[in-house]
């Protein structure tokens, strides 16, 4: 484990630098420098994009009211369904022919969220993921291999061209096609793999089925982002690979991969690249801002984004703000423990599938492959955890983990859940983002998943 992370020699001389000054200023730079950023973005926004002018005009604020970062709360949050009904193009605050990429995400229910990009922006946005892959222990010359899935998801691209930036070799092997990225990552001997955690996962199975010893790959490092995950797997991940396993974190709307970045010198949450995104939490039913320190919604005000820059953009993503360490005038965010629209709320209590992950990963007879299934047996609504056994755990030490997380949940949450320990292998695997919930509930008490 941590194999690599004494290489992060943060100022060692023979480090070639990231050639990137931003992330080396101090906090009275980098105030400033947010506040002139702050100020542009707002101009711009209320100029060129018809519905930030009529926000700003019904909340009574104009731009020229922002004379210190505080004075952002002044102004109205942005929400997904503000996006969605600008759809597509509503807000682009250049002219089309301008936007010179798109991306979208695909969102469960309706239209998608069309995001849009200038040559200014894909500039800014490789040069942050290059920092951020940095932060990660990556160099340039090393082989990453990026299985982040390319095309309208902003993970493979957003990776892709970070990583030719900051100077690697990159294999884009998009998701899926699980025997063939184990047989690349064989040959071709990746220092770095870029994937959502929980496909990095049914990789690592993969390895073992074919006969492999995970550990004695040539991958040192792992980026791991696009979806929750805990400490608790960070421990499985780097156990079993033998690596540095950091995490990434970015949304579409606000850019892609590389808005914040876990270093590997620290693993201690996730540094906010504020020099381009400037952060708040709210308290996500008042939308009021709230301390450093306090839990809340994630919110961001683009500070450099020329395509579609956003103000005050609701993540629904829950963290906190903490002090900044590698990089002293960032602020860091804690590992996020899920999304709002990932709460389960069962029988009054507020749960999170991250939780679920954390006990099950304390369960030794326990694999970290779940899924979790709300039914509704009368009028209650129920919560089964379906998990996979370790293959080497036998018919009583699965019984026997079955009752323990039971008792862990009820203890942990204070609420009881089904817990049904299955075969090894016999989940649906990830090949991306994971889905942890399915909601039966609809269907009522005896729906056959569909
Ligand atoms: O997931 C961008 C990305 C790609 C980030 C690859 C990191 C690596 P979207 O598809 O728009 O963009 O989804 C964004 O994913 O609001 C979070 O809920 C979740 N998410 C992203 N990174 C993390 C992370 C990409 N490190 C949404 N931890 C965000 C927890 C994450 N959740």
């Amino acid at each position: 484990m941590a194999a690599y992370t004494e290489l992060d020699g943060q100022e060692d001389p023979g480090d070639p630098g990231s050639g990137d000054e931003g992330e080396r200023l101090g906090r009275d730079e980098l105030a400033a420098l947010q506040l002139t950023r702050l100020r542009a973005t707002l101009h711009r926004v209320y100029d060129r994009v018809p519905f930030y002018r009529e926000a700003f005009d019904k909340a009574g604020v104009h731009p020229d009211d922002c004379h210190s970062l505080a004075d952002l709360a002044l102004f109205p949050l942005t929400t997904k369904a503000d996006l969605r009904g600008q759809y597509p193009f509503g807000m682009f605050a250049v002219p089309r022919a301008d936007v010179r990429r798109l991306h979208a995400s695909s969102g469960t229910t309706g239209r998608p969220t069309v995001v849009g990009y200038t040559d200014g922006d894909l500039t800014a946005w490789s040069g942050l993921v290059a920092r951020s892959l940095r932060a990660a222990g990556a160099r340039p010359g090393q082989i990453v291999h990026i299985a982040y899935g390319y095309g309208l998801f902003t993970g493979g691209l957003g990776a892709h061209y970070g990583a030719e930036r900051l100077g690697c070799t990159v294999v884009p092997a998009s998701g899926g096609m699980t025997d063939r990225q184990v047989r690349l990552i064989q040959d071709l001997r990746p220092e770095v793999i870029m994937v959502t955690p929980s496909y990095m996962l049914t990789l690592l199975d993969e390895m073992e089925r074919q006969g492999m010893d995970p550990r004695s790959t040539s991958l040192r490092t792992g980026v791991f982002g696009a979806e929750p995950w805990t400490e608790e797997m960070r421990r499985e991940i780097e156990d079993r690979l033998g690596i540095d396993a950091v995490d990434i974190y970015g949304l579409s709307e606000v850019m892609g991969p590389g808005v914040a970045q876990e270093f590997a010198s620290h693993k201690d949450g996730l540094h906010i690249w504020e020099d381009h995104f400037y952060p708040e939490i709210v308290d996500p039913l008042t939308g009021a801002v709230l301390p450093d320190g306090e839990p809340g919604e994630l919110v961001f005000t683009s500070l450099t984004k020329e395509a579609m820059p956003l103000v005050r953009y609701r993540t629904r993503d829950l963290t906190r703000l903490l002090p900044g360490t590698a990089r002293p005038a960032f602020r860091r965010m804690e590992k996020v423990t899920g999304r709002s629209d990932d709460m389960i709320i069962l029988r009054g209590v507020n749960l999170y599938p991250t939780q679920i992950e954390e006990m099950i990963l304390r369960t030794p007879a326990l694999a970290p492959h779940f899924q979790l299934r709300l039914t509704r047996q009368g009028r209650m609504d129920a919560l089964t955890v379906r998990v996979e056994a370790r293959r080497e755990a036998d018919a009583g030490q699965r019984r026997a983990a079955a009752s323990e997380l039971a008792r862990a949940v009820k203890e942990g949450v204070g609420v009881s859940v089904g817990v049904e320990v299955v075969e090894p292998e016999s989940l649906e695997r990830s090949v991306g983002k994971i889905k942890r919930v399915r909601d039966l509930r609809a269907a009522g008490a005896d729906a056959v998943e569909g």
